[in-house]
């Protein structure tokens, strides 16, 4: 089914995470907002729908101690770990939509997932999740495709919101901090137009 495990289990198969549309080398846009919020290395830092990302490698790098990647996909999650296989990660495969986080977090990273939640229910659930696990003073910093980006990624439908689309989704409990709009370069040379946005849980 379009969206599920096995779809996402083909692409990462089919493709290899290097090749995807939304493969970053370095994650510096991400990188520099988690630096910028100045939380401490042993901040608890959650990658929801993470893949394959080298986010959590840099962020070994940097110091972070206490990571997690959540993903719908066990392929993705085996590329990733493969990459650090000796490093101290929680890898989470689980479906956003219906995970069960366990603990709460201090930064709730998401770039480029949430935006195939294009089911109001699904959307008002994951926000309902990271206001339940995103600790009082913790930040979330989400990543969408742009009103004017693709209407369509990784075969998918996706959400495209303007900043105030995005802010309005997430609802009560977050107070924004920043946004910052990113034109992403594809490894096919594509432009995608992002927004990012970075808010406080109070
Ligand atoms: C466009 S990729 C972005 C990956 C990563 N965030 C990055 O920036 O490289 C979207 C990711 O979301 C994952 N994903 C899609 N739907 C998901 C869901 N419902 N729950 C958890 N992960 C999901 C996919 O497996 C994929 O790794």
């Amino acid at each position: 089914m379009p969206g599920d495990a096995v779809y996402w289990d083909d692409r990462y198969r089919t493709i290899g995470h290097a090749n995807a549309s939304w493969y970053q080398h370095r994650p510096v846009l991400s990188l520099r907002l988690i630096e910028e919020l100045e939380v401490g290395e042993d901040a608890a830092i959650v990658d929801v729908g993470g893949g394959a990302s080298a986010l959590v490698e840099c962020l070994i790098d940097d110091g972070y101690i206490d990571l997690t990647v959540v993903d719908i996909s066990a392929d993705a999650l085996e590329q990733a770990r493969a990459q650090i296989p000796h490093s101290h990660v929680e890898w989470v495969h689980a479906d956003v939509r219906i995970w069960q986080p366990t603990r709460v977090y201090e930064v709730w990273h998401d770039r480029a997932t949430y935006h195939f939640l294009t089911d109001a229910a699904d959307q008002a659930r994951y926000w309902q999740t990271a206001r339940e696990h995103v600790h009082a003073g913790g930040f979330v910093i989400v990543a969408v495709f742009a009103e004017d980006g693709p209407t369509e990624c990784s075969g998918l439908p996706v959400k495209r919101s303007t900043v105030a689309e995005l802010v309005a989704a997430m609802g009560e409990g977050f107070d924004v901090v920043k946004s910052e709009d990113e034109f992403h370069l594809t490894p096919g040379g594509a432009v995608q137009p992002f927004h990012w946005v970075v808010a406080k849980r109070v």
